[in-house]
């Protein structure tokens, strides 16, 4: 009989094996990933200070692989929050390690993307990892670091400390992976063009391995306010969020446990809940036995009067900066943005933002350009399998005045503490209905005012090729009749023009 052996596997290890669930199919993807995942950490250290970021990237040519492959290595710089010294080997060497698992609106949710590219660098090059960082105190530390991969543990090569003269604050990390730049370019410059669209209030900067720079200059400083922290809502607990709540909680009686643990769960509501759910107000949550908890759990989705979350943990960009971003990139005629109020799906919050543009630089194809964005992070891959796209082909579009060779570009924002997204590399976003329902709503109150500035452009369209045959032939005709009547001079055809003119050309 054959035996069967069994081990044991470390996260690291796990994501080793299987790179490609975190966007690390190919050297193309792998190199698009990479500077992706480090430009998000750059905007959430920046933007979790109300700083405007300042995000600088080099990609440089180190030698050649094999067909196509080649070895670069990438940098990135920024002026965000820094790294506290003793949290530095494991934000960067240790896979699922992180600040981020809070209950709030972050472009980061893993503690996973900027070591998977570390760690893909690590594999393909096996040189180690570069991080510079300052919190802007008096010191500046370097450490040069790679993966212990079966252990998921940082190997620190070397460590510096620095005077820090200039009270520099922020954030460097430089190392070399394999990658396909030529084919990911597109990709690449693609993203950058689209960060810069809803992060308006960045400066961005790229040099690409030719030498090439590519500038994204921020329009405005005004910025977002940052989300807050927030507990978790009611609808949205499972068994295992209570069992680690009631393991922690320092309070001795459900009243209490309730309202201090949850969003949304006042005195009363609290009261009236464990009336509705027959739990004693006084009772121990620590002597709950495994039903109870079940059943509590059930209960709490059953109860229909807690308040729906409210929206201070996320942080839409608003309608003046997404404004603002999309006249800077696409310089479009016409643009209407609309804001959604605050949704939920299962407990979690949710805001939709959405915008129509027309003309102007909206690069010119079959159908809409589509811009898709969660968290204020532009989604480029796996545009057919999106809900937004969905919804978009879905709608009735000739209602709205809508031919298909028109320069159209549709923008769909997505911010939730929760973004569902189908996959660990973050690419498209889960049809659930609730976020469908929103998109939708969105899409029709910005198609409405699309169709008005379409209508009153055909309008104008329309009274000019009127007043243009005026024009031509009134002259003429003022001229014959005067011949015809033997007088000398011919009346002034411009009184008449102007009086042939209707309200509504003067618009344009
Ligand atoms: N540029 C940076 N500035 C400040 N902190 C950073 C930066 N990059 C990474 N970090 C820290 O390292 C942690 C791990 O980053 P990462 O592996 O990308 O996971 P995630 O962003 O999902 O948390 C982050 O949670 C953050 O605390
Ligand atoms: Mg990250």
């Amino acid at each position: 009989m054959a035996r069967v052996t069994f081990e044991e596997i470390s996260a690291a290890d796990f994501f080793y094996r299987n790179r490609d669930i975190a966007g690390f199919t190919n050297p193309s993807r792998a190199i698009f990933a990479a500077i992706r995942e480090l430009v998000e950490n750059s905007l959430d250290a920046a933007e979790s200070l109300k700083i405007p970021p300042d995000i600088y990237v080099r990609l440089s040519y180190e030698g050649a692989v094999g067909t196509g492959t080649q070895v670069y290595r990438l940098r990135v710089e920024d002026n965000g929050i820094g790294v506290p010294p003793r949290h530095i080997p494991s934000a960067f060497g240790q896979i699922l390690f992180g600040s981020k698992y809070k209950l709030k609106q972050q472009r980061g949710t893993f503690g996973l993307g900027g070591k998977m590219a570390i760690l893909y660098g690590q594999i393909t090059t096996h040189k180690p990892a570069c991080v510079i960082s300052s919190t802007g105190m008096s010191k500046i530390y370097k450490y040069k670091l790679m993966i212990d991969i079966q252990r998921n543990r940082p190997l620190i090569l070397d460590r510096k400390i620095m005077i820090n003269k200039t009270r520099w604050r922020g954030t460097i990390v430089e190392f070399s992976l394999e990658g396909d730049y030529f084919r990911a370019m597109p990709k690449i410059l693609e993203y950058f063009k689209q960060t810069a669209m809803v992060n308006p209030y960045a400066n961005l900067t790229f040099v690409d391995p030719k030498g090439r720079l590519y500038k994204f200059t921020r329009v405005t400083t005004e910025m977002p306010d940052p989300p807050k922290e927030t507990l978790p809502h009611p609808y949205g607990v499972d068994v295992e969020l209570l069992q680690r709540l009631i393991n922690a909680t320092p309070y001795r009686n459900m009243l209490e446990f309730l309202r201090y643990h949850f969003h949304r769960v006042g005195d009363k509501t609290a009261q009236k809940f464990l009336e509705f759910s027959n739990i004693r107000p006084s009772k121990n949550p620590k002597r709950l036995s495994h039903e109870e908890i079940v059943r509590l759990m059930h209960m709490l989705k059953k109860f229909k009067e807690f308040l729906p979350p409210d929206a201070s943990c996320l942080s839409p960009l608003g309608e003046n900066l997404l404004r603002a971003g999309i006249v800077k990139e696409l310089k479009p005629e016409f643009v209407a943005v609309h804001q959604r109020r605050p949704a939920t799906y299962a407990g979690h919050p949710f805001i939709v933002e959405v915008a129509i543009a027309y003309g102007g630089e909206i690069p010119k194809k079959e159908g809409f350009v589509i811009y898709r964005f969660a968290n204020r992070i532009p989604l480029l891959y796996d545009e057919a399998s999106d809900v937004s796209v969905r919804v978009i082909n879905s709608m009735n579009w000739r209602r709205y005045k809508v031919a298909p060779d028109m320069p159209i570009a549709i923008l769909v924002h997505i911010c939730s503490t929760k973004v569902p997204y189908k996959t660990v590399g973050k690419e498209f976003i889960a049809d659930r209905p609730e976020v469908r329902r929103e998109i939708a709503n969105g899409l029709r109150e910005v198609a409405r005012r699309l169709r008005r500035f379409l209508t009153r452009r055909e309008h104008v369209y329309r009274e000019k090729k009127r007043l243009g045959i005026f024009s031509k032939y009134l002259p003429k005709i003022a001229q014959f009749s005067t011949q015809l009547a033997g007088k000398e001079k011919a009346p002034d055809v411009k009184k008449l023009l102007r009086s042939v003119r209707r309200f509504g050309t003067e618009e344009t």
